[in-house]
């Protein structure tokens, strides 16, 4: 057998090895028990006297060089070679399961809220969170000194006072008005900011939606009737629906509208304070002077606007007595949705 050949024949098997699993396999070729080494070496007491120990220097050169090349490859696969190895990835294994989110439930209602008024023909148009003073305010009829601003003076921008963190979505209706001729019909939602202090029914910050319609001939029978669709789609069909005497700057008249209370049924409980009514929203027929604000013909238009607050709605609907579970990420609240 020519040692020369044999070494050839390992080299170039060792130059095809890219895994573990294939050195053991050429390891085992040549240095097995039956390997060819053991063979060379079993060739030897047959071989002429003289020749024996040059035969057996021979060999153990090779099986020396041999198991070099083998630790050397060693290394080359443990550094860069064998990926799957290296980061003991088992293809076999069964994967992680991802957890799926669900919709918040603050977005749950006012998708449902705001499906309810698209389905009657209204728009959904959103406005930004950072609003001027003027359209927080001013273009609303609340004028500068007016003391109704004080409940809503909210964030103003450092450095930047005509802008400000909006106390209400009402401002889109100077927007919207602006930007488009009557008809209109909108729905608002969205986030607003107010200085108030946290508690279990407030937050410095909460969503509204904001509704409002705009033509000729527009009474306040209308505002009623579409509230009252809108309170039956959410409530239930058995619930009653009254209009409180209130005020708001930009409507005239305004009303503060309840809805019978969905624990008692009207009796009276704890949720309603004894009173058997549960307030939900703020409406009015818009106030002539924003009218004029947006450039409307006040003889010509009339319409009506409301305001609600999501949290207060997904509250009544869902039992939930405390406004800060929404915010707190808690996935045992969050799950139930
Ligand atoms: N913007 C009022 C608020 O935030 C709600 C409202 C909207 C009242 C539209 C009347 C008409 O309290």
């Amino acid at each position: 057998m020519d040692i020369n050949l044999i070494q050839t024949q390992i080299e170039s098997d060792l130059s095809a090895v890219t895994t573990a699993v294939a050195l053991e396999e050429v390891r085992v070729k040549y240095l097995g028990r039956k390997g060819l080494l053991a063979e060379l070496t079993g060739a030897i007491p047959g071989l002429p006297v003289e020749q024996r120990g040059a035969f057996g220097k021979e060999v153990n050169a090779l099986k020396n060089k041999l198991l070099n090349l083998i630790a050397e490859k060693e290394k080359v696969l443990k550094n860069s070679g064998s990926v799957l190895k290296k980061e003991n990835l088992d293809l076999g294994m069964p994967g992680i399961a991802q957890e799926l989110g669900s919709i918040h439930p603050i977005t749950q209602i006012i998708d449902e809220i705001c499906a309810i008024f698209t389905r009657m023909g209204f728009s959904i148009v959103r406005g930004p969170e950072i609003e001027t003073e003027y359209n927080n305010f001013t273009g609303l009829n609340i004028p500068l000194e007016h003391p109704s601003r004080d409940a809503f003076d909210t964030f103003y921008l450092k450095n930047y006072s005509k802008f400000l963190l909006r106390s209400h979505t009402s401002p889109v209706q100077v927007r919207a008005m602006k930007a488009h001729k009557p008809p209109l019909a909108i729905v608002v939602p969205g986030r607003v900011y107010r200085p108030d202090a946290v508690d279990a029914s407030h937050l410095f910050m909460f969503h509204q939606i904001e509704g409002f319609l705009v033509d000729e001939n527009i009474k306040f029978s209308d505002l009623k009737g579409i509230l009252e669709l809108f309170a039956k789609s959410v409530f239930g069909q058995e619930i009653k629906m009254r209009f409180r005497p209130h005020f708001f700057p930009f409507t005239e008249p305004s009303a503060e509208v309840d809805i019978s209370c969905i624990i008692c049924k009207g009796k009276g409980c704890s949720v309603c304070g004894r009173k058997g009514w549960l307030e939900i929203l703020g409406a009015g027929m818009i106030h002539p002077n924003v009218f004029k604000q947006v450039g409307y013909n006040p003889e010509k238009y009339t319409g009506f606007a409301f305001g609600m607050g999501v949290e207060r709605i997904a509250m009544l609907k869902y039992g939930i007595n405390d406004i800060r579970l929404f915010f707190e990420n808690d996935l045992r609240f969050l799950k139930q949705f």
